[in-house]
């Protein structure tokens, strides 16, 4: 069932685009199901270049035959589509669950028209039920866990198995239990002024439509006014 609203909201934002462009690919389980369907569009000669938010969805995108490309062959992304964590009414979102915040947020950052897929159960009325990774640099993470604790965010590093889960920069990633974040533009500040962290997961005033798959079997669009 979560599967059939991921896949919905995931095919209707590929048909956002148009040939020529140059798409960023996101990461995560419903952005999956967007690659998919890329890819098939493509078979049926759809002409896009992509580019991966991840090595997972890189190869992935390999395997179906999309084009790649890299910040050496472009500047400019026209639409990116990618998951996300959470999304609030206000069309501010919590990335990261999957690992990728930094080089989504970099995609993102280039990209004209974000659009973020999402099943309805990633909404909510205010952000921070989700917890907020943090992307944290290896050398002195301890100390830099300890600041982020400071700073009430009640962080814990992301393991895989025994030993820190290590992100494709090569990074650690600290998961901070919020509850509610209801200054999100200062928590955004606050975490990204520490040394030793790299960025955090508030994507705020980055994506410009969330495409929702609805347990009804609809699909429910918000645009950035
Ligand atoms: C990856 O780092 C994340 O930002 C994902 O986009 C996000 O966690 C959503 O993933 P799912 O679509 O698997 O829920």
């Amino acid at each position: 069932m979560g599967t059939d609203r991921k896949r919905l909201a995931a095919e209707k934002a590929a048909g956002y685009l148009k040939d020529g462009m140059i798409v960023g690919l996101g990461t995560g389980s419903t952005a999956y199901w967007a690659i998919r369907e890329i890819g098939r569009l493509v078979k049926e000669g759809l002409s896009i270049q992509a580019i991966a938010t991840s090595k997972p969805s890189e190869a992935h995108a390999r395997r179906l035959g999309i084009p790649l490309v890299t910040f050496k062959d472009v500047d400019r992304i026209d639409i990116t589509i990618d998951g996300a964590d959470e999304v609030d009414t206000q069309l501010q979102v919590i990335k990261g669950g999957g690992g990728a915040l930094l080089r989504e947020k970099i995609v993102a950052s280039a990209t004209k028209e974000l659009i973020i897929i999402v099943d309805d159960e990633k909404l909510v009325d205010q952000l921070g039920r989700f917890p907020l990774p943090v992307e944290i640099v290896p050398f002195g993470s301890e100390r830099t866990l300890r600041q982020l604790d400071a700073l009430g965010c009640n962080p814990e590093l992301r393991m895989h198995e025994d030993t820190p889960f290590v992100t494709d920069n090569g990074n650690y990633t600290a998961d901070c239990r919020l509850g509610q974040i209801e200054k999100p533009y200062e928590l955004h500040e606050a975490i990204n002024r520490m040394v030793g962290v790299v960025d955090n997961g508030l994507f705020l005033d980055m994506a410009h439509r969330i495409i929702i798959g609805c347990s009804d079997g609809t699909v429910n669009e918000w645009e950035k006014r």
